[in-house]
């Protein structure tokens, strides 16, 4: 509801990075008025006067006079409440907890379907890449193969100082955190899974299959040593941490996410320090790459605005391909071209490998190339994680022989 001035009226649940990046972004707003901010911990010291916030989140939700909600808060939990509560209202919401989203889409969807309201969640993939408007608005029909992606800029500013400065794993996340590109439980980012919320919600979007995260195979990067960023440098490539979904010769869609040896001819190979990137191929309309700032107080709050004026302007996401009768369906299995390392031989579980080779000359390591289907990986994924061991995805270029003459390269600088 407009006020005397013809401002509409919005309220923010949230006031940390991207709660506050949306306040500043909205200064340049003079269409749009912040009516309410609700916060959580009463002994906090804020920028703006007492007299702005409430601790009481239903004053927002039960303030007749918003136009709009923005959730921004940190607790996936508490936040499902809250844009529960307020699409079964008919509200107009905006969100930039993946999480929360990835984990519920389905009932977020039916919710909207039912009451009439509107979610829309750009900030909650990529940041400030319009990855999900793109993904609706131009290809909601086309078909698409694949979308594959630097989804998450604290695991991306991490690899890049391993490879560019030589840096540690320890040395970068402890500067990605001191420079707020890290969390101080960095756990979801290193780990994959702030990436594998992302591309679920993409795969909702781009192929219309609402996929339970728990079911992707997942690796992450925290294990990826010096070793490893040689041996990738020395073939002439780049670990990067690649979410992607794509549909494979069978037609059917198969997601995952896992470091990748990336080679130059990728776009994704110049993604650097906390950038995101994510390219797309359709059916028509070829390869496209998006690159941008994936995270952050303005380049999100940028996002939640361009969310905060589409919904007001009446855009909801239609849900073309989740609503089409002949959506893609989830591959059973496929069989995946990987290298691993884990440090003392003995303790590595028998796995399933297809074909297997083995490298390097310490013998307190063991590093492997082999072929392995994606379930048997997923099977020894708790095991394989629990020993330390470093995985990631090799392209049918970078050849067996080119990696044994780059593993040879790096045991000779190392001797
Ligand atoms: N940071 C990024 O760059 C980024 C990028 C994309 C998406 N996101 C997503 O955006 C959301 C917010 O992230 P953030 O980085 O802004 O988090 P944050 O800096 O930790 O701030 C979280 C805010 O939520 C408030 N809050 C937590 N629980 C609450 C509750 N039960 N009721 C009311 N307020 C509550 C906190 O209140 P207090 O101030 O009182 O502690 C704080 O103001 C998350 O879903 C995150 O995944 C973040």
């Amino acid at each position: 509801m407009s006020d005397k001035r013809g401002k509409r009226k919005i309220g923010i649940l949230g006031f940390g990075c991207v709660g506050q990046g949306l306040y500043d972004v909205l200064q340049h707003n003079q269409l749009l008025d912040v009516a309410n901010i609700c916060v959580k911990d009463k002994t906090k010291d804020r920028p703006l006067p007492a007299t702005a916030f409430t601790f009481d989140a239903q004053e927002l939700l039960q303030d007749q006079s918003l136009d709009l909600l923005a959730e921004l808060i940190s607790d996936p939990n508490e936040a499902l409440l809250l844009v529960r509560q307020a699409l079964q209202e008919g509200k107009t919401v905006v969100s930039a907890n993946k999480k929360m989203i990835a984990e519920n889409l389905p009932e977020l969807v039916e919710l909207q379907r039912q009451y009439g309201g509107t979610l829309l969640y750009e900030a909650a993939v990529c940041g400030s890449i319009p990855i999900l408007r793109t993904l609706e608005a131009y290809y909601g029909t086309e078909p698409l193969q694949e979308i594959s992606g630097i989804l998450n800029g604290s695991s991306n500013y991490i690899l890049h100082k391993l490879d560019a400065e030589g840096l540690s794993y320890q040395e970068a996340l402890q500067q990605a955190q001191v420079l707020g590109f890290a969390e101080t439980n960095p756990t979801l980012d290193v780990g994959g899974y702030d990436a594998l919320h992302k591309i679920c919600i993409i795969a909702a979007h781009a192929f219309g299959v609402v996929i339970p995260p728990q079911e992707v195979l997942r690796f992450g990067i925290s294990q990826v040593s010096t070793q490893d960023v040689a041996l990738a440098q020395a073939a002439g490539a780049r670990i990067k941490l690649v979410a992607s979904a794509k549909i494979n010769t069978q037609g059917k869609l198969e997601v995952q996410v896992l470091p990748t040896f990336v080679t130059p001819d990728s776009e994704l190979y110049a993604v650097n320090a906390e950038f995101n990137g994510v390219q797309l191929q359709a059916k028509f309309a070829g390869t496209q790459f998006l690159k941008g700032r994936g995270a952050g107080s303005h380049p999100t709050g940028s996002a939640v605005w361009a969310d905060v004026s589409a919904a007001l302007a009446g855009y909801k996401y239609n849900y073309a391909k989740l609503s089409a009768a002949a959506t893609a369906t989830v591959a059973a299995d496929a069989l995946l071209r990987v290298y691993l390392r884990v440090e003392h031989r003995g303790e590595l579980p028998n796995l399933p490998w297809q074909e297997v080779t083995s490298f390097g000359v310490n013998s307190q390591v063991v590093q492997l190339l082999g072929t392995i289907y994606r379930s048997d990986l997923l099977q020894h994924r708790q095991e394989l994680e629990a020993l330390g061991a470093f995985i990631a995805q090799v392209p049918d270029e970078l050849t067996e022989e080119k990696l044994l003459r780059a593993a040879a390269v790096t045991e000779l600088v190392a001797a």
